[in-house]
């Protein structure tokens, strides 16, 4: 299994540029099963996440075909609809095959996804706005059984604006007949880039990147060509890796106007940031102040960045609480990196990080995507060597992570 090695403790600098983004990438190719045409999307970043959904699409009978980053798919010939569990358990955004399904196979068996070490994630609102919709659903051996002759518009109110579920029911909603609303919808931008494309593709979805969207059925769409939207978490782990280590990094194709809040936490740090078109300039500051932070739902501090931001806490000057608000278990990476010397008690949801002088290197073990990426950045900053172990979470979500440190001047290889 592959390693990463670090060397930490250099100061780095360079240009990086942002790849496409995951969370966005993921849903945006499951929209294409809506239609019969080819559908033609650039900037798809090489994750594993984004080979097990295109492994689905082609199991349900679409065609794939991806050359470097641009991936082609044909749901022309879509004629399967069971999602398997061997699949669906290797990734729970599986779970965004179900919405399609209904509006185009009027049917989908898709596997339960369970829990996974972040928290319990349940998937009952995604059930409950497709049973709005008209849809019914049992559970049956591990599998949800849904069927609907025919997919009605409806008011839906999620008592959470989670995001896969909004966009599932927006996939659903966009082919059904009538109007639908879906209220205390997710408001992240990878909803909105995901109903530009469905609009592009002749969707009629109104008010997406806000809290209420408005869905006006069509009875069917067409093809479309886009590009897709820069990650917002690469990018803001790589503005906290110039913050710890004192860097001076020019972030490129990134889209600074999705990273509000992330922003704002690195200036109270200390950070130097400007900010021009599609690019952020951070210099590091001699000083990291400690800074308080709760994770929200979007435009709020994202879940996706708590953990890098707590490694960037464990050697700022003073205490900092650092409270997580969406997931229950998302602490885990907490004791590795004490055992980098971090100085972290939990208390409850919150974590109260006091400063330490330095981490020093030591192999540590990576448990989800997001405390991966901590684990490295923790390397990075920390005294001799670091070895991350278990990093296929990494490969799921951030593409060539430490091929683009080496260029920023880390010491840093990967290592079967
Ligand atoms: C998405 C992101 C993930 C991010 C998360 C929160 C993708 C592919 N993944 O995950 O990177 O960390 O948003 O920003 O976009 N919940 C329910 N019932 C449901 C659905 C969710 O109770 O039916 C709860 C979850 O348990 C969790 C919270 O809502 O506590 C947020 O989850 P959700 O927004 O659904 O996260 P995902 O869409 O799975």
């Amino acid at each position: 299994m592959d390693k990463i090695i670090i060397e930490g403790g250099r100061r780095l600098k360079g240009e990086v540029k942002i790849s496409g983004a995951k969370n966005a990438a993921l849903p945006i190719l499951v929209s294409s099963m809506l239609t019969e045409g080819q559908c033609v999307y650039s900037n798809v970043p090489d994750l594993k996440d984004v080979n097990s959904i295109k492994l689905l699409l082609s199991t349900l009978g679409t065609s794939v075909n991806t050359d470097g980053n641009t991936v082609k798919i044909n749901a022309g010939g879509l004629n399967n609809h069971k999602a398997p569990y061997d699949l669906v358990r290797k990734m729970r955004a599986s779970i965004l095959v179900l919405g399609p399904l209904l509006a185009r196979l009027k049917k989908a068996r898709v596997s339960l996804p369970g829990g996974c070490a972040i928290g319990a994630r349940p998937i009952n609102l995604h059930l409950k706005g497709l049973t709005d919709l008209g849809a019914s659903i049992e559970l049956k051996h591990g599998y949800i059984e849904a069927r609907a002759d025919k997919l009605k518009g409806a008011e839906i109110y999620l008592d959470f604006p989670t995001v896969t579920g909004t966009e599932n029911l927006m996939m659903a909603a966009a082919l059904a007949e009538g109007t639908s609303y879906i209220k205390n919808a997710a408001c992240e931008p990878e909803i909105k880039a995901m109903a530009d494309v469905m609009n592009k593709m002749g969707a009629d979805i109104k008010g997406a990147g806000t809290s209420c969207i408005k869905i006006n059925g069509v009875s069917s769409m067409n093809p479309s060509s886009v590009s897709i939207i820069p990650d917002r978490i690469e990018a803001g782990t790589f503005m906290i890796a110039a913050a710890l280590t004192g860097g001076d990094f020019k972030i490129v194709d990134c889209e600074p106007d999705h990273l509000g809040s992330v922003i704002d936490k690195l200036r109270r740090v200390g950070s130097k940031i400007e900010i021009s078109k599609k690019c952020i300039h951070i210099t590091g500051p001699d000083e990291i102040i400690s800074v308080d932070i709760k994770t929200r739902t979007y435009p709020g501090f994202p879940t996706d960045m708590q953990a890098q931001f707590m490694v960037l806490m464990s050697i700022a000057n003073g205490v900092s609480t650092i409270s997580e608000t969406i997931f229950e278990n998302r602490f885990i990476h907490i004791s590795e990196i004490k055992r980098m010397g971090a100085n972290i008690t939990v208390s409850g949801n919150s974590a109260i990080v006091k400063g330490v002088p330095a981490l020093s290197g030591a192999p540590v073990m990576a448990s989800d995507l997001r405390a991966s990426a901590s684990l490295v950045l923790a390397g990075l900053v920390a005294n001799g060597k670091t070895e991350v172990n278990r990093i296929y979470h990494l490969d799921r979500g951030y593409e060539a992570l430490e091929k683009k440190f080496k260029l920023l001047g880390a010491k840093i290889k990967r290592v079967s």
